[in-house]
């Protein structure tokens, strides 16, 4: 795919950070993050980071993740995935260090370059399966670590987050159980997010999953990713 202008005014130096921090562990100097802009507003590429919660690599939300990342390359987008299970991490320490005197997380593992992906990127894809009536436990760690784009003051601030408002978030859920069930998952959230200034949440569900992964996955579910993907980046 050609590449998108860049916004006019956006230098070729600005433009380089922007590039280096979406696919290294760029490291930035305190405070800097809260003011880097969502890469489509500086690039006119949108970014798409995405957590892949499942430990299984053909599993049905990784699949379904990846058909909607594919579309959305091929329209344009730049798109980072992240198999949370092979990476090194703790969950949040409870440290409060992001509610003090930084304004990242303090704790240095392989988790600091996917915040800084994560708050950079225009949509979030957070896929998992339902383990237990709930995400997978590799995602709610990194989950957990999402409290750190969260200003001190975040109860009461009416900007309580660092991060710039305007994403959207897709969430890829699938499950053993029938339709009726664990629907409460997705909703609490998306209710979260709107504390971090997202103005839009989707959901791709797979039901009723056989122990097979992607192999055994509904191809309905797989084309309703892609249509989400061309409706999303466009
Ligand atoms: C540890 C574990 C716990 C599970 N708990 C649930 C559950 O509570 N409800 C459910 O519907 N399916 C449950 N399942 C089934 C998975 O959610 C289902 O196989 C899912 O499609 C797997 O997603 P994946 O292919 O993306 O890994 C569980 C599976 C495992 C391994």
């Amino acid at each position: 795919m050609p590449r998108p202008a860049g916004r006019p005014g956006l230098t070729a130096a600005r433009e380089a950070l922007i590039l280096q921090a979406m696919t290294t562990a760029l490291k930035f100097p305190p405070g800097v993050q809260s003011h880097v802009p969502n890469f489509i507003e500086e690039t006119g590429i949108m970014h798409i980071a995405a957590l892949l919660g499942s430990p299984r690599k053909q599993g049905n939300s990784t699949a379904l993740a990846t058909a909607f990342l594919e579309q959305a390359a091929e329209l344009g987008a730049q798109t980072q995935a992240f198999a949370l299970n092979q990476l090194s991490y703790k969950g949040c320490q409870g440290c409060y260090a992001c509610k003090g005197k930084s304004e990242t997380c303090v704790v240095k593992d392989d988790l600091a370059p996917v915040l800084e992906a994560l708050s950079l990127a225009d949509i979030w894809v957070v896929a998992s399966p339902i383990y237990f009536g709930q995400i997978s436990g590799q995602l709610k760690c990194c989950l957990d670590r999402w409290f750190s784009f969260l200003v001190p003051d975040y109860m009461t601030n009416p900007q309580p987050c660092r991060l710039t408002p305007g994403k959207r978030s897709v969430w890829v859920l699938s499950q053993a159980g029938p339709e009726g069930a664990f629907g409460d998952v997705f909703p609490a959230y998306a209710n979260f997010l709107k504390w971090y200034g997202f103005v839009d949440n989707r959901l791709v569900r797979a039901v009723a999953t056989g122990q097979g992964g992607a192999r055994d996955l509904n191809p309905a579910r797989l084309q309703e990713a892609q249509a989400l993907a061309r409706e999303l980046v466009s």
